[in-house]
């Protein structure tokens, strides 16, 4: 802003400066001419009475010429002698006395000079032209003739040019500011935001996102802005999503580690103690009381086997037994294995089949498990009579076709809070659950490039949706 109000303070000023001065000398210039044009017009009417002497008649004539633009008239003879000059002049010694072309002087010669004297009791600007006065077709020369014509309106009209310049020259300024302070808010306003993005930005802000106003530079520049803040954004979320599974693979090491060891320090004793404890049940001399005992010692150690079997289950990665397999086989026999189960509880089991269902590349086994683990929470999550419904669909989304099993029931329903919880390990709500069923389930659909999740359901109770890709088409 400083620069260019200099910048445009210099322009002004020397563009009215150049301009004052070239019309100064142009009406100067035109004055001149003017002055001449009398001078001569004078010498002209005057000449022959010049040349008989006839001062009255001179003088006659000269008078009536005067007006308030052509102020005097001076005739000198050739020795510079003022012969005739109008009355106005008569005290005024200083003007008619003296001629300024004495000598030989050539024909179409003059002189001119402006000058500030006081005239009609003010100070007045007064170009002063003399010419030299020859004999009719002859060098002779007669004398000369000397006019004052008055500038004061030379001056009036340059005052008024130059009132003129200024105005512009202002309206200039005050438009060229005007241009200049909206141009410098319209650089400034959006690099400002810009700033203030960066700072937000740095504060980690990079959901912020610059308006973009314009197609100019600046307007790029709040584009590239957004597309870096979008990229921050992606980056972090990626970070954060490794920075979670690099945390659950450290979670699911030391799961192993510890399953590891109790699988080693707890399965020995066990069988010893399972195998101690049927070999005393084979006495006959054992009282019904002590049976009962012994019986619920034995239920209690299939429970903790169940529990280390469940935990190596989960622990061990092994490679897929993939092999062709219809989904809704796997299903049904899935169902199967829940039969009594569900017969007991007095379930009622919904099936929906979508049409054209592919067949899939999976290991049937650890798959039957998925599907077992998911009915299983659900009638334990029903109460008597509950229903379960089970759905089969292809869904094609951009990257692949997937076919989707929903499971869904309605029972106590899971807290929205803990839809990403329960696939945690040891994540339970159950007096008598271990945690392990959902992680599992995770475990193995991921291995197979699938993926598990609690829907949205309407109505009471709980709905898992179950993608599994059909790679085998592929
Ligand atoms: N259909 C469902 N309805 C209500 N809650 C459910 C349902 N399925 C899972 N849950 C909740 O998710 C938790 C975790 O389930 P998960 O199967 O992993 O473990 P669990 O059933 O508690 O024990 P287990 O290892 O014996 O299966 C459950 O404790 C339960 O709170
Ligand atoms: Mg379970």
């Amino acid at each position: 802003m400083i620069w260019i109000t200099l910048l445009l303070v210099f322009l002004v000023v020397s563009i009215l400066f150049i301009i004052e001065k070239r019309e100064v000398n142009t009406i100067f210039e035109e004055s001149k001419n003017k002055g001449l044009l009398i001078a001569k017009n004078m010498a002209d009417r005057n000449l022959q009475s010049l040349l008989t002497w006839g001062i009255e008649d001179i003088q006659e004539n000269i008078e009536g010429q005067i007006d308030d633009k052509l102020l005097y008239v001076v005739f000198y003879d050739r020795y510079a002698t003022p012969v005739v000059y109008t009355k106005q002049i008569a005290d005024r010694k200083d003007i008619f006395c003296c001629s300024n072309l004495q000598g030989n002087i050539l024909k179409g010669s003059s002189f001119s000079q402006a000058r500030d004297i006081y005239f009609a009791k003010k100070l007045q600007r007064i170009l002063d032209i003399e010419i030299p006065i020859f004999h009719e077709g002859s060098d002779v020369k007669w004398g000369s003739v000397k006019i004052g014509l008055s500038l004061e309106d030379m001056r009036t009209e340059i005052r008024k040019t130059r009132l003129i310049l200024i105005l512009i020259g202002l309206a200039g300024f005050i438009l060229g500011m005007a241009g200049a302070t909206l141009l410098a808010r319209r650089i400034s306003r959006p690099i400002k935001k810009l700033a203030e993005g960066t700072v937000r930005i740095a504060k980690g802000d990079f959901a912020h996102k610059i308006a973009i106003l314009s197609q100019d530079e600046i307007g790029e520049l709040a584009r590239s802005f957004n597309a870096m803040s979008d990229q921050l954004q992606l980056m972090r979320e990626r970070m954060e999503e490794a920075h979670k599974k690099l945390i659950h693979a450290e979670k699911l090491a030391s799961i192993g580690r510890l399953s590891a060891t109790i699988a080693h320090e707890i399965r020995n004793p066990l069988t010893s103690v399972k195998l101690n404890i049927q070999k005393v049940l084979e006495d006959k001399a054992l009282d019904a009381t002590e049976r009962e005992h012994l019986a619920l010692s034995q239920e209690g150690i299939v429970q903790i086997e169940k529990f280390v079997k469940d935990l190596l289950n989960f622990t061990r990665v092994s490679e897929l037994q993939r092999a062709r397999f219809a989904i809704e086989q796997i299903l049904d026999e899935s169902l199967k294995m829940m039969k009594d189960a569900f017969h007991e509880k007095k379930i009622l089991i919904e099936k929906k089949l979508g049409e054209g269902l592919p067949e899939v590349v999976v290991d049937g086994d650890r798959l039957r498990q998925v599907f077992c683990n998911v009915m299983r929470n659900a009638y334990e999550a029903v109460g008597e009579g509950g229903r379960i419904s089970l759905s089969l669909s292809l869904v094609d989304d951009d990257t692949a076709k997937k076919i989707r099993v929903r499971i869904s029931d309605n029972g106590c329903g899971i807290p929205e809070k803990d839809w990403e919880n329960i696939f945690e390990p040891f994540f339970t709500t159950k007096p008598s659950g271990i945690g392990l069923g959902l992680a599992n389930a995770r475990k193995i659909l991921e291995q197979h490039r699938g993926s598990i999740k609690v829907v949205k359901k309407r109505g009471k109770g709980t709905s898992f949706e179950i993608l599994i890709p059909c790679e085998g088409e592929s």
